[in-house]
């Protein structure tokens, strides 16, 4: 059995004020029947972490470099993460694929730098519309995922999050039908890689545009592990209700 996950991303947002949302969360959901976790931009991880305690939040990072110290102005690394409190991170989100040319390679390096350092690395994937459109969306996953999983990930250690990029933040939401074909691919490509065990023990989130109003029925499709919620997750009232949909949906 697979224990779901709802993630926030709260990207480059949030200033301390918004760690108030964090309060509400921790208070509404005291025991949630599945993982919670929230990635604040880097100079909140620490606050966020000792804000959120003993509670069921977990507080994640959004990037790690792929290397542990070193000449590397601006970045940090997954030791530095850790040791500011998280226990997951985000590697290859679109943005950072996009603002920052990150390619599979450096995607998988952080993916295994973040795992060494015994974090939950939680690497995104997925399609641009012109990929879609030109129909090559299985081809441009299985390319990601062969490239971007290290060999050490287990379902312990990562979690796959498929996200759209024509869908993240545009109000635009595959449909069951698009999430199923792609996490039924994903589900797939994991067990000839892993084998059936452990293929199966990877958790698969889908991100793009949830919201309160879709979660129902994006948790309802099959190998649908949780979600990665980017704007929804920033207010407590609207993160809320993803969380509890997440743990009414069915096993
Ligand atoms: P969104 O972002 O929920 O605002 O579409 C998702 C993400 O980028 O992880």
């Amino acid at each position: 059995m697979r224990r779901k996950i709802a993630a926030g991303n709260w990207k480059m947002n949030g200033t301390l004020t918004q760690l108030e949302h964090l309060n509400v969360l921790a208070k509404r959901h005291p025991t949630p029947k599945v993982d919670i976790v929230v990635c604040p931009p880097n100079t909140l991880i620490a606050p966020a972490t000792a804000q959120t305690g003993t509670t069921a939040i977990a507080i994640g990072a959004q990037d790690c470099h792929t290397a542990t110290t070193g000449a590397h102005t601006g970045d940090t690394s997954a030791q530095m993460l850790s040791e500011a409190g998280a226990s997951h991170v985000l590697v290859g989100h679109s943005e950072r694929r996009c603002d920052h040319d990150e390619t599979d390679r450096v995607v998988c390096g952080k993916a295994q730098a973040a795992i060494a350092q015994g974090l939950i690395a939680i690497i995104c994937l997925g399609e641009t519309l012109q990929q879609r459109e030109a129909g090559s969306t299985l081809e441009v996953i299985a390319d990601q995922l062969a490239a971007s999983i290290p060999d050490i990930a287990t379902g312990e250690t990562a979690v796959i999050a498929y996200e759209p990029v024509w869908a993240i933040g545009t109000g635009l939401v595959a449909t069951a039908a698009q999430i199923g074909e792609v996490h039924g691919f994903i589900r797939a490509q994991l067990i000839k890689r892993f084998g059936e065990d452990a293929g199966q023990r990877f958790r698969l989130l889908y991100g793009g545009s949830v919201k309160a109003g879709n979660a129902d029925e994006i948790f309802a499709v099959a190998d649908v592990d949780g979600a990665l919620v980017g704007g929804a997750s920033l207010n407590c009232d609207d993160f809320s209700p993803i969380i509890t949909a997440l743990e009414n949906s069915s096993p």
